[in-house]
């Protein structure tokens, strides 16, 4: 970053610490607090009582010691005159001292307890305030544990030659690496200072100039308050390419240019998401291209989305996934759910927009595949998932909200919005999603207060379309609804057709129209050939289109997946690379399921497996050992 831009931050910095301090709340009668009303199980934060507004970071990044050390400073607001402690979340931090400025501006040392930690929440830190004090400084260091960073080592990059550090906080991870008030019920805006390798560049959810010199010395600020989720940094080997004036990708140069040229469509989805939900509020759109241990397809970290490689399949075919982080742009980041309850509200939306967006820049027979294969997927999910975990309103029972993710908040919320858009018109739906956008921006809410909503502006206000036992049903009951919208497409109908045809010998290989098929079209082949198919027309399959070579991850799955399946043992070798060199939960997860069906299969899986574990994020290995143990 250039100097002057930092001597502006410093000084600014400097303004508000000098400036005097009011103090509102020291014998000031306030008004009754409110009745607690605190919905986030997740955390042991207090909000009822104090609230974070502001967080500043300040930390070195740490590449031997895989840690990050320094201080985050919370400038706190507080809602009860009483005297309260502030209680933050953290997990596996190692604290040094807690600090709280006094009315003079001075910082005291003050006194904390660190609980035992807890496997889900972590260790409750209660900082003992002997006044309310408007800033807090918790001087700390994580440490090599911190479930919401991944360390590669230069050997694990592509590049080979730079380490590479990320964050990824959803749903509770923020608290591994920030002691903080750790719920999406809290919003806050932040700063930060990043210190590490001069030949590295940091990078976070915040105001990323394309043109920051890179001296291992970086400034952030976030003036756009946001849940602690979506906090992020990742530092390494970073190069910018722009794409448009306003997006551009950081990446490993081994594939800034790819990426640049599969992802060039952002700005045209910006565009058309913005004539359809309002203006987008950030500023920058960038994508951030992670090594492939990233074990999600994407986070929508604001100004900053995260992004797999899995999905630079060199024909645009993945790019849904960029139309659904930014998404989240107006569903999650600007209007957020309260408690990892009400995920549907960030996912199922998400997937409606995204599909919105899909069909605004691809067409509609794009996006209606993509459709139909998500409700493919889904029902098939909703076969092996317990009742209760496929409820929109999920009852997530005390469990770490990673244990219990599934496709139902993504695509039984996505076939709620249809389901409305369909009964209300396209005109009416897209006038209520928007205002529902805007007259919720920058808040949190749940799924209560979204049902108050939907009826005040949209089900009540036009009577008698939708009734409030289905609003009911799609939302607290399991499974979907028989008058659930059934997304078909006639693509996907004439594939139905020669698959049969192809099971019968009624057609041949060669002559399946492949040479036109989208990525599409082949997943819907590939995933609805029958279980009975033998060796011999799998190889022939193979022999004619190299699936087990494919260069498209998303096919190699579907590909690897059916051949365990029906025991089609030519792919292991190549399956086994494919599985040391990514880590995206949903593209190795339900291998090592299929693999750990049957002895034989699941013994080469823990082999493999043990290989590949060190490279994969905590996130992964979690899931991987639940299924091999
Ligand atoms: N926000 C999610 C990822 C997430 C969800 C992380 C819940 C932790 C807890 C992200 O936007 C996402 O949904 N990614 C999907 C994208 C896909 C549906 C296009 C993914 O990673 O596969
Ligand atoms: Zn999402």
């Amino acid at each position: 970053m250039k100097h002057f831009s930092k001597l502006c931050l410093l000084l600014s910095t400097l303004a508000v610490s000098i400036a005097p301090v009011t103090w509102a709340h020291e014998g000031a009668v306030h008004q009754h607090n409110k009745a607690s009303q605190l919905t986030d199980v997740y955390t042991y934060a207090n909000y009822d009582q104090v609230k974070a507004t502001h967080v500043y970071l300040d930390l070195n990044v740490d590449f031997d010691k895989k840690s990050l050390s320094g201080f985050a400073e919370l400038s706190l607001d507080w809602t009860t005159d009483k005297k309260a402690p502030l209680i933050l979340d953290t997990r596996d931090l190692v604290i040094h001292s807690a600090m709280a400025q006094n009315n003079q501006g001075q910082w005291v040392k003050v006194k904390y307890d660190l609980a035992k930690r807890d496997d889900v929440l972590g260790s409750k830190l209660t900082i003992h305030m002997p006044f309310n004090a408007k800033k807090v400084r918790v001087y700390y260091n994580s440490t090599e544990k911190a479930s919401g960073l991944q360390w590669l080592s230069a050997q694990q990059t592509a590049g080979k030659e730079k380490p590479f550090l990320f964050s990824q906080n959803q749903a509770i991870h923020a608290r591994s690496w920030i002691p903080i008030q750790d719920t999406p019920s809290v919003r806050v805006t932040y700063t930060a200072r990043i210190t590490t390798d001069k030949d590295l560049l940091a990078v976070m959810s915040a105001n990323n100039e394309p043109g920051t010199e890179r001296d291992g010395d970086y400034f952030f600020t976030m003036p756009q308050a946001i849940p602690p989720y979506l906090i992020a940094i990742a530092v390494g080997d970073l190069q910018f390419k722009a794409m448009s004036h306003q997006t551009g990708i950081y990446a490993e140069s081994y594939i800034l240019d790819a990426a640049v040229a599969e992802f060039d469509d952002t700005q045209a989805m910006i565009d058309k998401a913005e004539q359809m939900y309002g203006k987008y509020r950030w500023g920058r759109y960038d994508l951030l291209m992670l090594p492939p241990s990233f074990p999600f397809g994407g986070m929508e970290n604001p100004r900053l989305s995260f992004i797999t490689p899995t999905v630079v399949a060199g024909d645009k075919s993945l790019v849904n996934l960029i139309a659904h982080e930014l998404a989240h742009s107006w569903s999650g980041n600007l209007v957020t759910n309260e408690s990892w309850r009400d995920l549907w509200l960030n996912e199922g939306f998400t997937s409606y927009v995204e599909n919105r967006i899909m069909e605004a820049v691809f067409g509609t027979e794009r996006a209606v595949m993509e459709q139909a294969l998500g409700a493919q997927d889904l029902n098939a999910e909703l076969l092996e998932l317990d009742a209760n975990d496929s409820k929109l309103y999920i009852d997530l029972k005390g469990r770490d909200p990673d244990d219990a993710f599934s496709g139902v908040p993504y695509v039984k919320g996505q076939l709620f919005l249809m389901f409305l858009e369909e009964k209300f018109g396209r005109e009416r739906f897209d006038a209520f999603v928007l205002e529902y956008f805007d007259s919720h921006a920058f808040e949190s809410l749940g799924t209560a207060n979204f049902i108050k909503y939907l009826k005040a502006n949209l089900t009540d206000k036009y009577p008698n379309i939708v009734s409030d036992s289905e609003i009911n049903e799609w939302i607290f009951n399991a499974g979907l609804p028989s008058y659930a919208p059934q997304p078909t497409s006639n693509a996907f109908t004439v594939i139905d057709r020669q698959i049969k045809q192809l099971t019968t010998d009624e057609i041949t290989l060669a002559q399946l129209p492949t040479a036109q098929w989208t990525l599409h079209e082949w997943l819907h082949f590939i995933n609805n050939l029958p279980l009975d198919t033998n060796q011999e027309r799998m190889g022939s399959l193979d022999k004619a289109f190299d699936l087990t070579n494919s260069k498209n991850a998303e096919i190699s799955h579907a590909w690897y997946l059916l051949s365990i399946r029906v025991g089609y043992n030519e792919v292991y070798p190549t399956m086994a690379v494919y599985l040391k060199s990514i880590g995206r939960r949903k593209l190795i997860v339900p291998l090592y399921k299929e693999l750990a069906k049957k002895p034989q299969s699941k013994t080469w899986a823990l082999e493999v497996y043990q290989q590949a574990r060190p490279g994969y994020h905590g996130l992964a290995q979690g899931s991987v050992d639940a299924v091999l143990n």
